[in-house]
């Protein structure tokens, strides 16, 4: 059996994202960090498009989530110069705004309830018609019949992202150890770290579960704090813009077309990403004839020149959804635990905030006061103000050997 000597300040399950800006900005503050993760960098960031779109993915009842989403976006800017001064590498950080179209009345009904409910929010969207949307955007459908212009919503590429973290990290002296944790170590009523498959146990005095759609899957956490976060798959593809079609889409363009969500996200390299689909089906990550058809179909209608152009990769992820489809960030009640997970449609939206966030907390022992409704604690039981919960997926079986990440 392998043994740290000396404990931890925190331990971090999962090197995703969202686990690595914990340990970065904790490690920042003086405290001595660990990510436990086969694989750190890997993950949903791999998968996800990078839309930061506070605005656009507004949903009715998340009014709590918008402020959280809008300050995370409003530091997107002085955070992705931090990190890549530290890291010395390029976040792919893309100030294009996004326009969100309608191709049919159904679309155009919807569009406009969103705008409204945007409008009550004080959020910044414009209201366009169709020839002013193609006047944006010329590859854009001639059925296009109006649309939202959001200046605010704009992008960052999650591999890039990830890639930066991971130096940032290594940088600020934080210790990784590429193995899957398997179980919670708890002395008394205190968590105290985390053994590993390998047999390495990790000590620390605090475990932060940052492990995506698997964080409730760590053996060894007592039921009652066990997080409930369930594993949302979205498929997505890459496409390749050949030069001579630059600038094939100058901004992030999405549409819900038959009910289905379905954007593209230009990046400045040609990478043009396709996505997603939602579906719940527990831990599988199969990419299906039926997802890429449906993306495709749907971008097509969309913007028909997308058949054109080369098709590079295909891949499924874990969107890591919780009850409120809000993150869980905090402390358990489970002394020496805290969660940073259940980031869902938002995870690297919210990225920056959950640094500091997960920061503040690590060192003070209290969360920033706007963090509060985060709390992992609304889901207690015996918690006054519990959200109705969403309907949760079947539990499927994870792949044997699967990655602990966020
Ligand atoms: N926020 C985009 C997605 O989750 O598909």
């Amino acid at each position: 059996m392998h043994a740290v000597a000396k404990p931890y300040d925190v331990v971090v399950v999962g090197g995703g994202i969202i686990g690595l800006v914990t340990a970065w900005r904790a490690a920042q503050r003086g405290l001595r960090c660990a990510v436990a993760d086969p694989a750190p960098g890997r993950g949903a960031a791999q998968v996800a498009a990078g839309m930061l779109a506070a605005v656009s993915e507004l949903t009715p009842g998340e009014e709590t989530l918008l402020g959280l989403n809008l300050a995370s976006a409003r530091r997107y800017p002085q955070f992705a110069a931090e990190l890549e001064e530290a890291a010395g590498q390029d976040i792919g950080f893309r100030a294009c705004g996004t326009l969100a179209v309608a191709l049919d009345a159904d679309d155009r009904a919807q569009l406009r309830e969103l705008h409204a409910l945007q409008e009550r929010c004080g959020l910044d969207a414009q209201w366009l018609n169709g020839r002013e949307c193609r006047r944006l955007e010329p590859m854009l459908a001639p059925g296009v019949c109006g649309g939202l212009r959001v200046e605010g919503d704009h992008q960052t590429d999650p591999r890039r992202l990830a890639a930066a973290l991971l130096t940032a990290c290594e940088r600020a002296g934080v210790a990784f150890h590429r193995v899957r944790a398997e179980r919670l170590l708890c002395h008394g009523d205190r968590a105290t770290g985390v053994a590993a498959a390998d047999g390495t146990r990790l000590s620390a005095d605090r475990t932060v579960l940052a492990a995506g759609s698997f964080s409730g899957r760590l053996a060894g956490v007592p039921p009652e704090v066990v997080p409930p976060v369930r594993p949302v798959k979205g498929q997505v593809l890459r496409l390749r813009v050949p030069g001579t079609h630059a600038p094939f889409l100058s901004r992030t363009v999405r549409a819900v077309v038959r009910g289905g969500h379905v954007y593209l996200v230009p990046r400045e390299n040609g990478e043009l990403v396709l996505g997603a689909t939602s579906e719940e089906m527990g831990w599988d990550t199969t990419v299906t004839a039926g997802g890429v058809y449906e993306l495709l179909r749907d971008a097509h209608e969309l913007v028909p020149g997308i058949t054109e152009l080369p098709l590079t990769e295909t891949l499924a992820g874990l969107r890591p959804g919780s009850p409120d489809n809000a993150p869980l960030l905090g402390a358990t009640e489970l002394p020496g635990l805290l969660l940073a997970t259940g980031h869902h449609r938002n995870g690297v939206l919210l990225t920056p905030v959950t640094g500091d966030v997960m920061a503040q907390v690590l060192t003070t022992g209290e969360p920033p006061a706007h963090a509060r409704p985060f709390s992992p604690r609304r889901f207690t039981a015996g918690h006054s103000s519990v959200p109705s919960p969403a309907p949760r997926a079947a539990d499927g079986e994870a792949p044997a050997r699967q990655e602990l990440s966020a």
